[in-house]
């Protein structure tokens, strides 16, 4: 099995949750973001692998 593809790394939300969360009716990124919990534990310099 493929590692999971996650766009946000902090808080392990992959394009997968986001795409599920447009097709859930999200039509704006405040939506996705609410609806997918991704960016509410940054921690990105050490959890993304871009360190940033
Ligand atoms: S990668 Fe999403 S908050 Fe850090």
């Amino acid at each position: 099995m493929d590692a999971p593809n996650y766009i946000c790394y902090c808080d392990k939300v992959t394009e997968e949750d986001i795409r599920e969360a447009i097709r859930g009716g999200a039509s704006t990124v405040a939506e996705v973001i609410r609806v997918t919990g991704a960016m509410r534990h940054c921690d990105c310099k050490v959890k993304n692998p871009k360190g940033t």
